[in-house]
């Protein structure tokens, strides 16, 4: 696990090569074995693979959601705030549970912030998404998780790099 932690990186860009369907299932079981917050499970996830479907999806902000076109799936991750007050959480660990499941196998990923972001004057990123995939408004979008096959290379973040001061021992 420890070893998965210090290679992590986020991938952006990615080859033309699509995972197996084994592959897909992985991903699938990982995201549903994330904790939540009471086991209740607030979470849905709407798997893309679809290219045009892909393309717009990369166009739900002005930036850092571009490279989404280029990835061979796209995970949108979103909470049902009906049911919890707490599906920011949930979510956001599902959305890592997933990112590091993909990387112990070999695929890339980069988070893609949706809630609180504009995709333009008038539409939250969030709307945006929304519409697309004709989710209902309860159902919020926390993120989307781009996932390929990596086709770039980059060096893990050195130990001597990591903020050891931020770490308090029984009182800041
Ligand atoms: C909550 C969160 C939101 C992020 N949103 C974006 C995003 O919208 N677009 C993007 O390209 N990267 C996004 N990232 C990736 C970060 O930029 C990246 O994790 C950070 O720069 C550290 O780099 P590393 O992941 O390679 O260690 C996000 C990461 C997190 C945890």
């Amino acid at each position: 696990m420890l070893s998965l932690l210090q290679a992590r990186r986020s991938i952006r860009r990615y080859t033309q090569q699509r995972p197996d369907q084994d592959v897909i299932d992985t991903l699938k079981e990982a995201v549903l074995r994330s904790p939540s917050s009471r086991g209740l499970n607030p979470w849905e996830f709407v798997f893309v693979d679809q290219p045009d479907l892909l393309a717009q999806l990369a166009s739900a902000k002005p930036h850092g959601s571009a490279f989404l076109q280029q990835a061979a799936l796209g995970v949108v991750v979103c909470g049902d705030e009906r049911q919890t007050d707490v599906w920011v959480e949930d979510c956001s660990i599902a959305s890592i549970i997933l990112q590091l499941a993909a990387h112990a196998i070999g695929l890339g990923t980069c988070w893609i912030q949706i809630r609180n972001r504009t995709h333009n004057d008038t539409t939250s990123a969030e709307q945006y998404v929304q519409r697309l995939l004709h989710l209902p408004e309860y159902l919020r979008v926390e993120s989307i998780i781009s996932i390929g096959y990596p086709d770039e290379q980059k060096e893990p973040h050195p130990t001597s790099s990591l903020e050891y001061g931020k770490i308090h021992l029984n009182q800041y």
